[in-house]
């Protein structure tokens, strides 16, 4: 997870690039920042408020009594369907996960995020989790159950009472039913440290969904400390209504131009249908056709910026282009976009061969 605190070396490099820029140049890394930086919410985030709500308080009810068994969240759905932009955006908001200075003066960090490293195993994680906490291991040779030992002491000794791990899917890869079982036990340990009830945001494609569900005794089971959100692909026709509103937000208030002929219902149907029906896919693709249409110096985004747009994108020749074709355009597969291109490539190899 990126966060949008960026390294402080990083903002001097990028503000000496900045400065080298023409004006038309800056204006544009401008308006492009403000556009991407821009969220939009939907009535899913009215259920992420109720989780991450949750969540924080069933960490604070331990002062009470006892915290409630259920401290993971999931937040699951396909590849662009916005789980880091979200996850990211309701952490970012609560001020309970922001660094505090303790009584003794040191700074601590409530909330730690990280990414599950790839693959991931149960020492790769235990490094993962130890560099978020910036924990620096010198003997590489330590075993991986001592690296999580040392990881659980770490996330007590640093006060973390929130771990955030994203794109958990690396598990899923190839591995065996007796590495997902370890990498739930691990989880789900985490969520057992003794007196120290450590609340997690999980996120990753749906299919974690079985690696939550696994066969066990039910003590094992890591589904029944979890809560689930599930990113549900966009569909057609319910979704268009609120897809146009989105185009048409991303088009006029974040990037002040005008939709010329982009906001009717076989539109916006295209775009559903190029970005794989997914929510965050078709943000990204709408702000791609707006720089676009910045670029021409247009005061308009027209279909034309689409069809370049998806062509970037996509990396698709012009008779795949979802935008360009006049008919058969829901037998075009976004996934098979670069097919053309891959055949033109192995061709001549074979032509050559045979001369
Ligand atoms: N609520 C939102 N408001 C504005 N932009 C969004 C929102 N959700 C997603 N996006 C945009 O959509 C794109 C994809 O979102 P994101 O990377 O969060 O998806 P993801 O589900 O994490 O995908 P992956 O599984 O590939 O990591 C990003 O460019 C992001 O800026
Ligand atoms: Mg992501």
């Amino acid at each position: 997870m990126t966060f949008k605190n960026y390294d402080a070396s990083f903002s001097e490099a990028a503000r000496a690039l900045f400065d080298t820029l023409s004006p038309e140049q800056q204006e544009r890394a401008r308006r492009m920042g403000g556009m991407q930086a821009a969220y939009i919410g939907t009535k899913r985030d009215l259920e992420l408020d109720r989780e991450f709500d949750r969540v924080t308080e069933n960490a604070a009810a331990a002062l009470f009594g006892k915290s409630g068994k259920a401290r993971a969240l999931f937040v699951l759905g396909e590849s662009g369907s916005g789980k880091t932009t979200s996850v990211e955006k309701h952490i970012a908001k609560r001020r309970q996960f922001l660094p505090r200075t303790t009584a003794d003066g040191v700074s601590v960090r409530p909330l730690v995020p990280m990414l599950a490293p790839k693959p991931l195993t149960l020492k790769g994680l235990a490094l993962a989790g130890l560099g978020a906490l910036n924990y620096e291991v010198h003997n590489t040779r330590i075993s991986g159950f001592d690296l999580f030992k040392e990881w659980k002491n770490q996330l007590r000794e640093q006060q973390a009472l929130f771990l955030a791990i994203d794109e958990l899917q690396h598990v899923l890869r190839g591995d065996t039913v007796k590495e997902l079982q370890t990498v739930a036990d691990v989880l789900k340990d985490l969520l057992q440290i003794p007196g120290w009830p450590l609340h997690m945001f999980l996120s990753g494609v749906p299919a974690l969904a079985g690696f939550l569900h696994q066969d066990g005794e039910s003590e094992r089971q890591l589904k029944e400390r979890s809560h689930i959100i599930e990113f549900r692909r966009m569909s057609f026709p319910e979704d268009i209504p609120v897809t146009t509103k989105i185009v048409e937000k991303i088009i006029r208030v974040e990037a002040c131009l005008e939709p010329r002929d982009v906001l009717h219902e076989e539109f916006v149907h295209r775009i559903l249908h190029s970005s794989h029906f997914a929510f965050g896919s078709s943000i990204e693709l709408t702000r791609i056709a707006c720089d676009n249409a910045m670029r021409l110096e247009q005061d308009y985004v027209g279909p034309a910026n689409f069809i370049a747009a998806y062509a970037l994108k996509s990396g698709c020749r012009p008779s795949q282009n979802i935008f360009a074709v006049k008919e058969g355009w829901l037998d075009i597969l976004p996934i098979n976009s670069l097919q053309e291109l891959l055949d033109s490539v192995r061709r001549p190899a074979r032509s050559t061969k045979g001369r």
